[in-house]
């Protein structure tokens, strides 16, 4: 988590480098697009990890799932990610609607993280003696 946490911050870092770029018209180095693309795949990837993590430790832990609103709160975190790397990749083909919906996918997808963190800890507690 801590490392999907870290791709967030450096896509968000980056992302709002290359809005400036566009807007200002300046240039922005040729390496950042593809920096920001690889770096939005593995925190994809890191995303789909947990939930697969979650699902099978939690389906064998209680033979069931859907213990706590932590299990909703990582579906829409998947969702959101899911989203927001569907239209991210809109983008460059020309789809400028795409844009904006990547740019808001990714502030809700911020709220989405604190709220399967703190459901997450919440869940972590009650394993603790
Ligand atoms: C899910 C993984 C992600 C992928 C695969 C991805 C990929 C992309 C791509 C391909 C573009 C279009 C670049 C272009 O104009 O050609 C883009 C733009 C952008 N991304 Fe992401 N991104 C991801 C996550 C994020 C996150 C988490 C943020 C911010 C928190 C973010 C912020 C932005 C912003 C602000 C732009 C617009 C740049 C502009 O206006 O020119 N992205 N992203
Ligand atoms: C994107 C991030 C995450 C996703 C998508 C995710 C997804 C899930 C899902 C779907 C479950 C099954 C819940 C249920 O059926 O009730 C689960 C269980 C769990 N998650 Fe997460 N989670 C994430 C992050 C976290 C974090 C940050 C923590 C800890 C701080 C955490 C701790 C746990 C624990 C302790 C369980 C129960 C595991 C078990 O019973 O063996 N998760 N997670």
């Amino acid at each position: 988590m801590g490392l999907s946490l870290l791709a967030y911050a450096l896509l968000a870092v980056m992302g709002i480098w290359m809005f400036r770029a566009r807007t200002l018209r300046q240039a922005e180095p040729h390496w950042l697009r593809s920096l920001h693309y690889i770096i939005g795949v593995c925190m994809v990837s890191l995303v789909l990890l947990l939930l697969l993590i979650g699902i099978i430790g939690t389906y064998g832990h209680f033979g069931r799932l859907g213990q706590s609103q932590h299990l909703w709160a990582g579906l829409v975190t998947v969702a959101l990610v899911l989203l927001s790397a569907g239209t991210a990749v809109q983008i460059p083909v020309g789809q400028y609607w795409a844009r904006s919906v990547h740019i808001g996918t990714n502030i809700a997808l911020f709220v989405a993280f604190v709220w399967v963190s703190l459901t997450g800890w919440s869940v972590v507690q009650k394993y603790l003696p």
